[in-house]
Formats: C-alpha cells, sequence, structure tokens
C-alpha cells in the first residue's frame, strides 16, 4: 500500500497489460471521464506506415472510429475528438488519441492493418477512480469531510488521510454499483485543523488518485450572556481580499438577512443598525460581524455564506451564559445567609456555593424555574465563619463557567455581648467616679469657707487690741 502511495501519488491515468486476447495481447487503457485517452498500437516493427491503410473500429459496433489511408486520415464516428501522432508513423505507431473521453467511448478498438492482416485489439475503461472532497462545517465544533467517487470501474477503496498519511475513522461507506460503475460515498468528522485527503485506489489496474482539503475549525458556539455584544467568526482561511465579494449572513429557521456585504454596500435588514464587519480584516479573507446589545431572541444558528464560491460557514451564537448575582443577608444568633440568582441561563448550569479552600459548602435545595429555553436557578446558604465565598455556575456543554466572591464577616455572639458589657461597666465606673469626684469638690469647699471665717474672726480679734 505504501509503495503503492508513493508510486503513483499523483492523480493520473495508466496504461497497463492486462486482457489477453487469444494469441494477440491487447491491452486496457484506464481514464476518467473527460480526460484524453491514448489507444497504443504499434506493429513493433520499426516499418514507416505513412502511406500504409490503417483502421480503427469499436467492436460490436459499425463504427469507424479513424481511418487513414495514404496519408489521409478521417475520424466519421467520432468527428474532431480523435487524432493520430504524425512523427510516429515513421516507426510503425498507429496509435490514436480520443479527447475528453465520456462513459460511452468505453468499449473495445481494434487497430488493424488491412494489408498485412493483423489486428490489435485494446480495451477502453472510463472508469479510472477520481475523488471529489467537500467540507461542511458543524455546528458545535467538528467538519464533516464528505468525499464521492463516482463512475469507477473497478471498484476503489477509498480512505480519508490526515497530514501525517494515517487513514483516518470514517463512516461505513456508501456504495451503490449502477451499469458496471462504482458510486462510494466516504464520510469522516475530524475535529483537527489541518490537511485531510481522500485517497482512491484502484488495486487492478495500479491507479491511485487524491484530493486534499484544508480544515478550519472554530471552537464551538458563541455564548455571550444577554446586553453584551457578539462577534460571529467566519473566515475563507485564505487570506483572499474580499473587501469586493459579496458575503451574506443568515440566521437559520427565520431566513433573516442579518447583514449582506457587497461591493461596498452593507446592510442588516434584519437588525438594523446592531451589526457591524471588521474592516481592516476583510483583507484576510475574513467575514466575522459583530451584533451589539445581544437579546434573547438573538440566540440561534447562523450561517455565513460567500455566493461567488459556493462556501458556507455555520456558527451558532448562545444567549445564556451564566452570570451569578450574590447577596448576604445577616441573620440573628450570628449566621449570614448567601443568596445566588443565576438568570436566562442556556444550557442549564450547575450552581454551587463554594468555601475559601474550594470546598462545596452544604446549600438549600436548588429553587428552579424555566422560562422557554432559560433557567432561573437560586441557591442559598447559610455559614457561621468568616471569610470568602463565591458562588460558581458551570455550563458543562459549552464549557463555560462563571463565578461571583462575597465576603463575610460575622460578629460573633459572644463578642458583642462582651463588648456591651466592658461598655457598660466602663460607663457605670465613669458615673460613679464622676458622682464621687463631683461630691470631693463640694465638700471641700463648704470646709475652706468655715476656715477662712475662723481666721477672719481671729484676726479682727487680733487687731482689736490695745497697743
Ligand atoms: C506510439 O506513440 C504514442 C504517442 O506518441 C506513444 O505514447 C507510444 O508510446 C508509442 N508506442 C510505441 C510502441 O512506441
Ligand atoms: C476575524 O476578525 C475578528 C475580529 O477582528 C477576530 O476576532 C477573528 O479572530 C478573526 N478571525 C481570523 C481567523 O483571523
Ligand atoms: C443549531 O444547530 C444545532 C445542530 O445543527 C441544533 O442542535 C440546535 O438546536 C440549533 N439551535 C437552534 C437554536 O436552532
Amino acid at each position: 500500500m505504501e509503495l503503492l502511495s508513493l508510486l503513483f501519488m499523483s492523480s493520473c491515468f495508466l496504461t497497463l497489460s492486462r486482457l489477453t486476447f487469444g494469441d494477440q495481447s491487447g491491452t486496457s487503457v484506464f481514464v476518467k471521464e473527460g480526460d484524453d485517452a491514448i489507444l497504443p498500437c504499434s506493429l513493433g516493427t520499426n516499418e514507416n506506415i505513412e502511406y500504409v491503410r490503417f483502421e480503427w473500429m469499436k467492436e460490436g459496433t459499425k463504427e469507424e472510429v479513424f481511418t487513414c489511408d495514404s496519408g489521409v486520415c478521417y475520424s466519421p464516428a467520432l468527428p474532431d475528438r480523435v487524432s493520430h501522432f504524425r512523427d510516429d508513423l515513421q516507426h510503425g505507431n498507429a496509435s490514436i488519441k480520443i479527447k475528453n473521453a465520456q462513459l460511452e467511448d468505453e468499449g473495445i478498438y481494434t487497430c488493424s492493418f488491412p494489408t498485412s492482416g493483423k489486428t490489435f485489439r485494446i480495451e477502453l475503461v472510463v472508469g479510472a477512480a477520481e475523488p471529489y472532497v467537500t467540507s461542511h462545517d458543524q455546528i458545535n465544533g467538528g467538519v464533516l469531510l464528505q468525499c464521492d467517487v463516482k463512475n469507477a470501474n473497478p471498484k476503489p477503496t477509498v480512505e480519508w488521510r490526515d497530514s501525517n498519511n494515517q487513514i483516518i475513522h470514517s463512516e461505513e461507506p456508501q456504495v451503490s454499483k449502477q451499469g458496471g460503475r462504482f458510486y462510494i460515498t466516504l464520510k469522516a468528522t475530524v475535529e483537527k485543523n489541518g490537511r485531510y485527503r481522500c485517497v482512491a485506489t484502484q488495486e487492478k489496474i495500479h491507479h491511485q488518485a487524491q484530493k486534499e482539503i484544508h480544515v478550519h475549525i472554530y471552537g464551538g458556539p458563541v455564548i455571550v450572556k444577554d446586553g453584551a455584544d457578539a462577534i460571529l467568526p467566519c473566515s475563507l482561511g485564505t487570506n483572499e481580499n474580499i473587501e469586493y465579494v459579496r458575503f451574506e449572513w443568515t440566521k437559520e429557521r427565520t431566513e433573516k438577512q442579518v447583514y449582506i456585504h457587497d461591493t461596498g454596500a452593507d446592510y442588516s435588514p434584519a437588525l438594523p443598525g446592531r451589526v457591524s464587519h471588521f474592516k481592516d480584516d476583510l483583507k484576510n479573507g475574513n467575514a466575522s460581524i459583530k451584533i451589539n446589545n445581544v437579546q434573547l431572541e438573538d440566540g440561534g444558528n447562523y450561517t455565513c455564506s460567500f455566493p461567488t464560491s459556493g462556501k458556507t460557514f455555520r456558527i451558532e451564537l448562545v444567549v445564556g451564559a451564566a452570570e451569578p448575582y450574590v447577596t448576604s443577608h445577616d441573620q440573628i444568633n450570628g449566621v449570614v445567609l448567601l443568596q445566588c440568582d443565576v438568570k436566562n441561563a442556556n444550557p442549564k448550569p450547575t450552581v454551587e456555593w463554594r468555601d475559601s479552600n474550594n470546598q462545596i459548602i452544604h446549600s438549600e435545595e436548588p429553587q428552579v424555574s424555566k422560562q422557554g429555553d432559560h433557567v432561573h436557578i437560586t441557591l442559598k446558604a447559610t455559614v457561621k465563619k468568616n471569610g470568602h465565598y463565591r458562588c460558581v455556575a458551570t455550563q458543562e456543554e459549552i464549557k463555560h463557567q462563571t463565578q461571583k466572591e462575597i465576603h463575610v464577616h460575622i460578629y460573633e455572639p459572644n463578642t458583642r455581648w462582651k463588648i456591651v458589657a466592658v461598655v457598660a461597666i466602663v460607663l457605670a465606673v465613669a458615673v460613679v467616679v464622676g458622682i464621687l469626684v463631683r461630691r470631693y469638690f463640694k465638700n471641700k469647699k463648704k470646709t475652706n469657707k468655715k476656715e477662712c471665717s475662723a481666721q477672719e474672726l481671729k484676726l479682727n480679734a487680733d487687731q482689736s487690741e490695745p497697743v
């Protein structure tokens, strides 16, 4: 198989001895539809046959395919499609070429020299396998590759191979046979960017042909929350300048025209004023658009197509990225109630409260309600310890996770009483001290007054004594 690949890497047609008819050696020529077929016929004697009559006929018909006589040649059955090789006549070579071989040209041809009575038989098979490849973008990542081989005979084997020449897993091939010809369709889904080849091999005739396709995969759906701006990616992947190439964005099911870019004019009939493209990226074949202020009803599958080249890309817009909102409510008896609300989420998220060690903490049963495709979830938990707590919303299907943090500071009841007691004691002491101080000063004033009067009296008494 490997040797075959090496020997016959290029798509081509080959001539090989396969059949023998009695004692004459015959030849089979395999071409694919539309190719030119060279039917060989040579006397093998190097005799100059420029002026010798030879006749090409198709067996089973009375058709004169090509006749040359004394240098005059004509092809009544296939006018203008048959020619010979003038220079080769000198060497006894009467080969002909049939242009643009059609399925109905298939058959056994005879090349005969009436003067010498020699006849050669050549089989023409218009059945060389030729693969045609297409790719279809899948929603949520992955590309479906399809390989079609038509009108092949003999039956080919068909494989998808990656850039390392490894056969990749494909679906069961769909094979049908019609009029001796085989039709084969082989599909494979790939999830990696790269080049892939569909290889068709017809062992019997040592023929191998292949077609390559380049795969560029987008990373799944675009997920935004309502009110945000969404960028829908679309790129030809060829770096071709598309400033003056028409491309159209439509929304599936609604068939609404979301955005049309045509030689310089842009319009967005379905979402007027809300859609724009990236001017600078057009030069690189990038037809991405931005939708402003996305609403729930904007969610869905969009197609980006290039009518001139027939290329279409699909991208899903999910307006449902979960976004948690957290609140806390102080409770009496030293606990705090945490509440997490996730609104308009799609797909349904799982919601958890986690502590600063990333451990899930015990919560109440979540309250879940639905509105269309969108889910609202409320999750409550009571905590008794100080710290950071996070509400984490996870949407597994779309590999989306968001979180909000809240800081909890609890006044423990013990501490509160202690503070009250200390404050009360301090206040009481202050009051008592105050009263005592006041009373002391009052007493002191009274005593002073009494002493004063006593001294005055004494003084007066001294002054009244005669000298
Ligand atoms: C006869 O001529 C054809 C066309 O040039 C060539 O392909 C073929 O090999 C020749 N046959 C022989 C035996 O020389
Ligand atoms: C196309 O352009 C958009 C907007 O600038 C950008 O986000 C995106 O990555 C581009 N895509 C490619 C394949 O370059
Ligand atoms: C988008 O397409 C995918 C698969 O083709 C399908 O599962 C999904 O339901 C579609 N979404 C909408 C909103 O139509």
